[in-house]
């Protein structure tokens, strides 16, 4: 599958190489409105397919979109230290109101798959502006907080993080929702799991994780001004479900006409992700919590799109 990542920044850089790296496409184009740094990345990862997939990696302008399967869209401005991800709202949607077109035009079958934060907004953003199906507007969502959490809790009880399953719902920000009450190891909870270990998962342990997952990036922002890596590894994941119809269980984040309430609001639930982009949402147990939690997520979701 050709796909194109349109912002040629660290993440969109970091998504290519990743792609390159797991083999999820055959083709990667990268586009930016700075053509020479669109050049020098796709040259970069190109070195690297000798050691990884054979794969086309070319930087193209916008008529080198056609015939993409998937488009991702890194495009916009990251956050700065101690910035949220919702103060890059207005920003983000005015170059979102000029590349979506751009792309439609000559992709018009892609699924469009946005990373640009605040990713949950900026996805309930695309699908009007594309005016598609929600199942073909897919944000990285929580992806990357899942995958944060899952790590965290394999380093605690000493299990392969791809042993863990556990998920982080609702906002890719400050709201997310850690789903503590469904995480396990096998068929055991992990609270279960870390009694047999004989390190019981403590409030303060627990509290730690939260703190690990929520405030990562804010963390890694302090320290090198940006996050690319993990993104990357979590957009070349959905490509390569996409790529592969493997109707793999994900969290991204889409248009959802109603949850706890709260109606037509973009975030993310665990979807099934296939060829023609998100499938069914799974809704999974939660305990009153953690639906108190996504419900208020969803509320801080919908009322920073209703301020634009
Ligand atoms: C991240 O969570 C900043 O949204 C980006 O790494």
């Amino acid at each position: 599958m050709k796909v194109t990542v349109v912002g040629a920044g660290m993440v969109g850089a970091s998504a290519a190489f990743a792609m390159v790296m797991r083999g999820a496409a055959s083709e990667v184009v990268l586009v930016d409105r700075n053509r020479a740094l669109a050049e020098a990345q796709a040259q970069d990862i190109l070195h690297a397919t000798p050691f990884a997939f054979p794969t086309r990696v070319t930087a193209g302008d916008w008529a080198d979109v056609a015939g993409s399967g998937v488009v991702v869209l890194s495009a916009g401005v990251g956050q700065k230290p101690g910035e949220t991800r919702l103060e890059l709202l207005g920003r983000n949607r005015a170059v979102f109101a000029d590349i979506v077109p751009r792309v439609l035009e000559v992709a018009p079958d892609a699924v469009l798959l946005v990373a640009s934060n605040p990713v949950d907004v900026m996805t309930a953003i695309t699908t009007e502006l594309a005016g598609l199906p929600p199942a073909r507007v897919i944000g990285s969502g929580t992806v990357l907080d899942t995958a944060r959490f899952r790590a965290l809790l394999g380093e605690f009880l000493g299990i392969s993080p791809k042993s863990v399953h556990a998920w982080v719902l609702g906002e890719h920000g400050d709201s997310e929702v850690l789903c503590w009450s469904s995480a396990s190891v096998g068929a055991i909870s992990v609270e279960a799991l870390a009694l047999q270990h004989g390190r019981p998962l403590t409030a303060d342990d627990r509290e730690a994780i939260d703190k690990g997952v929520r405030g990562a990036a804010y963390k890694i922002i302090a320290g090198k001004g940006a996050t690319w890596f993990g993104i990357g590894g979590g957009i070349a994941r959905i490509v390569q479900a996409i790529a592969g119809d493997e109707r793999a269980v994900l969290t991204v984040s889409t248009l959802i006409p109603e949850v706890e309430g709260v109606t037509n609001v973009a975030l993310s639930l665990p979807r099934v992700i296939g060829a023609k982009g998100a499938g069914d949402a799974l809704w999974p147990e939660l305990d009153a919590t953690e639906r108190t939690a996504l419900r208020h997520s969803a509320e801080v979701l919908k009322a920073a799109a209703a301020g634009l």
